[in-house]
């Protein structure tokens, strides 16, 4: 586990094969001429993560995947296993991303099955979880996360094995970031969540990322809480000067 905080580009199902390649040797430039101050981390789409994994091997920026099946091999055409990620240079992988909640019908027992599947290869797991605006609305947001917490994070959780997103499903895409007085409440609660699941000791320095239009214009005021521990980013993380420029708002 580190201290420094960490930049998560979820570039999702966008770009070929040359855009992503492009991409990451751009990156890998600005890396060269600056380390960051930040841990930094890209998750192509998995048809890309070969060979975006070759251009990056031994250097720092790392690669995740997006999504894996909670089955380790097995007759799930279509489906990505986590020793397959893992082989390509994978060492971390998204699980529970809203829209794969929404889109494929992903239950929190589901990811977590996932989660155990994934640590069992020696990925770290960035679990996602966060609220609907109608749940917003209501006033559910932490019983919400909370309960997706509870369901989603497998038991032997530690800070090498764990990061959590917090993405509020109306912040995602929309332009809409969460306030940095709501990022704040909400990642207390997760974080005193997570010491009941993970017992003080483990959850002591667990990161906890936030997603949901992160830009280089907010970047600062939501990393500077010492809450958050990076940030999960979707469409500025397509923009090389634009993940750059979140990764150097990292204090
Ligand atoms: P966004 O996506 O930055 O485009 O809102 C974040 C995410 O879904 O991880």
């Amino acid at each position: 586990m580190s201290d420094r905080k960490l930049i998560v580009g979820n570039w999702k199902m966008n770009g070929r094969k040359s855009d992503a390649l492009a991409l990451v040797g751009d990156l890998l430039k600005r890396i060269q001429a600056k380390a960051p101050r930040c841990d930094l981390m890209v998750c192509p789409p998995a048809i890309h993560i070969d060979a975006v994994a070759g251009l990056v091997a031994h250097t720092s920026l790392a690669v995740g995947g997006q999504d894996c099946h909670q089955a380790a091999s097995g007759a799930h055409t279509g489906d990505i296993a986590a020793p397959m990620l893992w082989d390509l240079g994978c060492r971390a992988v998204i699980l529970g991303h809203s829209e794969r909640r929404a889109n494929h019908g992903e239950s929190s027992a589901l990811v977590r099955a996932k989660a155990v599947t994934a640590r069992a290869v020696g990925l770290l797991t960035i679990i996602a979880i966060g609220e609907t605006l109608a749940q917003r609305d209501a006033g559910h947001t932490i019983d919400v996360v909370s309960s997706q917490l509870r369901e989603s994070v497998p038991e032997d959780s530690d800070t090498d094995n764990t990061v959590i997103a917090y993405e509020p499903v109306w912040a995602i895409g929309t332009g809409r970031t969460a306030s940095v007085e709501q990022v704040a409440e909400v990642h207390k609660a997760i974080h005193a969540e997570m010491k009941v699941l993970m017992g003080p000791k483990k959850a002591a320095g667990l990161r906890v990322l936030y997603g949901g239009s992160v830009t280089p214009a907010n970047a600062q005021s939501l990393l500077a809480l010492d809450t958050v521990g990076g940030a999960l980013v979707g469409g500025a993380s397509l923009k090389a000067d634009q993940f750059w420029a979140i990764a150097e708002a990292c204090p």
